[in-house]
C-alpha cells in the first residue's frame, strides 16, 4: 500500500518536472544526459521510458557539491576526473539596428516609439524616442504621423500640439545654428494641423547629416 502511494506521488512529481526537462528524452532515449549548454557541467536529466504509454519521464538533477556530470560515463564525478569544457554560446545579437537610421521599436505595442540607430566603432548606438501623443511611427517615412494606421494601435483620440521655431513641414532638419552639427529639429504634424517640434542631439561622436537627415559618423560636419 505504502509503496503504491509512494509511486503515485513519485509519478505526479515527475509529470510536473517533465514539463521543464532540459533534455529531449524522445531524442536521447532512456538514460542520463546533459543538455550540453550548462557551463557548470553539474546539471543532467534522467530519462525513464514508460512502456505502458511508450513515452518518457524526465527528471532534472544537479550533481552534488563540486562534482560534475561526465557525459561519457553518465555519472557525477570529481571535477579532477572530468574537465568541464562547455563554452557558453555567444550572446545573441539582439540589436534591431542594421544601418544608420531609424527602425520601429519592436517593444512598442502602439507604434508609439522608434529607435535611432547610429553605428559607432562597429556597434550600434540605440536611442529610443517616443512619438508625440496620438501620433504613430510610420516605418515607410520613418516619421511619427497622426494618420498612420498602426496595426496594433488603439485609434487616436484628441488633437495634439504646437511649438515656435519654423517647423513648416514634417521631417528632421539640421539645426543650422549648430556649427558642430550635433543637434537637429524634428517636426511632427499633429491632428489639428499644427507642428510639434523636438530638439534632439546626436549620440556620442555622430553628427547630423542634412542630406541623409540622420545621425551618422559617415558625415563630416563642414565647420567642426
Ligand atoms: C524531441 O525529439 C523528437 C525526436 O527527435 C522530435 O520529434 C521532437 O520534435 C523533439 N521535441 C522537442 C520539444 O524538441
Ligand atoms: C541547472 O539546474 C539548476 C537547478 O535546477 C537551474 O537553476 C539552472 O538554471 C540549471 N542550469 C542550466 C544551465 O540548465
Ligand atoms: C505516461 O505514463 C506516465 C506514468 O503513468 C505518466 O506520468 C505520463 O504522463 C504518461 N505520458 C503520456 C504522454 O501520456
Ligand atoms: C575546449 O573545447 C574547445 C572547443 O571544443 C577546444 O578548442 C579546447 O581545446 C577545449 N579545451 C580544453 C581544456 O579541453
Ligand atoms: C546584428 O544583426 C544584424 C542583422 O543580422 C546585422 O546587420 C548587424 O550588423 C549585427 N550587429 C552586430 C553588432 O553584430
Ligand atoms: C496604446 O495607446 C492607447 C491610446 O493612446 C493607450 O491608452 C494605451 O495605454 C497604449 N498602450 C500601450 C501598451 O502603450
Ligand atoms: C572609436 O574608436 C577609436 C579608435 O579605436 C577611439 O579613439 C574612439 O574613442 C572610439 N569612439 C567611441 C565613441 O567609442
Ligand atoms: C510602404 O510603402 C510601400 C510602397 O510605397 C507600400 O506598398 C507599403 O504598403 C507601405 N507600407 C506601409 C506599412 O505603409
Ligand atoms: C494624412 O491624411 C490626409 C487626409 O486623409 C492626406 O491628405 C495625407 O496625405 C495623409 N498624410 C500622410 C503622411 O499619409
Ligand atoms: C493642437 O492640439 C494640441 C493638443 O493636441 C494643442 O496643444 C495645440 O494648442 C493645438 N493647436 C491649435 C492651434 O489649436
Ligand atoms: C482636430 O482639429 C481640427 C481642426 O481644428 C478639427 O476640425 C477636428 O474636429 C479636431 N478633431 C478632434 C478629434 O477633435
Ligand atoms: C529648441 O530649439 C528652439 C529654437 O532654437 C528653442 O527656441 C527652444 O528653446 C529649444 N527647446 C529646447 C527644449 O531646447
Amino acid at each position: 500500500m505504502d509503496r503504491k502511494l509512494g509511486l503515485t506521488v513519485f509519478f505526479v512529481l515527475c509529470t510536473i518536472w517533465q514539463v521543464n526537462a532540459a533534455v529531449n528524452c524522445t531524442a536521447t532515449g532512456a538514460g542520463r544526459f546533459t543538455d550540453g549548454t550548462d557551463p557548470t557541467c553539474q546539471n543532467y536529466t534522467y530519462c525513464v521510458f514508460v512502456s505502458s504509454n511508450s513515452s518518457y519521464l524526465a527528471y532534472n538533477y544537479v550533481c552534488p557539491s563540486t562534482s560534475v556530470f561526465n557525459p561519457a560515463s553518465a555519472k557525477c564525478t570529481a571535477s579532477t576526473n572530468y574537465v568541464c569544457n562547455v563554452t557558453t554560446p555567444a550572446p545573441a545579437n539582439t540589436s534591431v539596428c542594421t544601418a544608420d537610421g531609424f527602425v520601429a521599436d519592436p517593444n512598442a505595442v502602439n507604434c508609439s516609439s522608434y529607435i535611432q540607430c547610429v553605428q559607432i566603432n562597429g556597434t550600434f548606438d540605440e536611442t529610443t524616442f517616443t512619438c508625440p501623443a496620438n501620433t504613430f511611427y510610420d516605418p515607410n517615412t520613418t516619421l511619427c504621423d497622426s494618420n498612420y494606421t498602426c496595426t496594433t494601435n488603439t485609434p487616436p483620440a484628441a488633437n495634439t500640439t504646437t511649438a515656435p521655431f519654423t517647423c513648416s513641414t514634417v521631417g528632421r532638419f539640421a539645426n543650422s545654428a549648430d556649427t558642430a552639427c550635433k543637434t537637429y529639429y524634428y517636426c511632427v504634424l499633429a491632428n489639428n494641423g499644427t507642428f510639434v517640434q523636438y530638439n534632439y542631439t546626436c549620440p556620442t561622436t555622430s553628427v547630423f547629416s542634412p542630406t541623409s537627415r540622420l545621425c551618422t559618423t559617415s558625415y563630416t560636419c563642414p565647420t567642426s
